[in-house]
């Protein structure tokens, strides 16, 4: 029934360290003066970037905002060409917020609203500003950074 039986067959004499055969991996990169590819500003991409895509730009109404549920993103627009995204979970009791309106994201639980500026707290029960996500901003498109 035991079956601990010590295979101590297994050892076999694997002795072929020989230890100097290490050459040491050291790469130099060629210092030819050329600077290679040039970025400019504004590449022309032309390959969707796979996931993080949010929005475009022109969803987001200025002076105002967009959530988004299935990412728990509430981006807002406060003046025009400057994007926002906050936490939509509410720091008050958890709930997603739910709309944007007149300037706060609102939270339809118990009523808290936040600055869509900065997040902050406009109207309780919550007294904990919405956390800043980060958001890049390339052309007309949003995505999570
Ligand atoms: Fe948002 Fe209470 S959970 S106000």
């Amino acid at each position: 029934m035991i079956a601990g039986v010590g295979a101590g067959g297994l050892a076999l004499a694997i002795s072929a360290c020989g230890g100097s055969a290490e050459t040491p991996a050291a790469t130099a990169p060629d210092a030819g003066g050329q600077s290679s590819a040039p970025q400019s500003g504004s590449p022309q991409s032309s390959a969707p970037q796979a996931g993080g895509a949010l929005a475009k730009t022109a969803d987001i109404p200025v002076g105002g905002g967009t959530v988004f549920k299935d990412q728990k993103v509430v981006v807002t627009q406060p003046t025009a060409g400057e994007f926002k995204a906050f936490s939509a979970i509410c720091t008050h009791k958890g709930c997603p917020v739910g709309s944007v309106a007149d300037g706060a994201i609102v939270c339809p639980c118990h009523g808290s609203k936040f600055n869509i500026a900065d997040g902050s707290v406009a109207d309780g029960p919550a007294d904990k500003p919405l956390a800043a996500q980060q958001i890049k901003v390339e052309g007309d498109q949003i995505t999570l950074a």
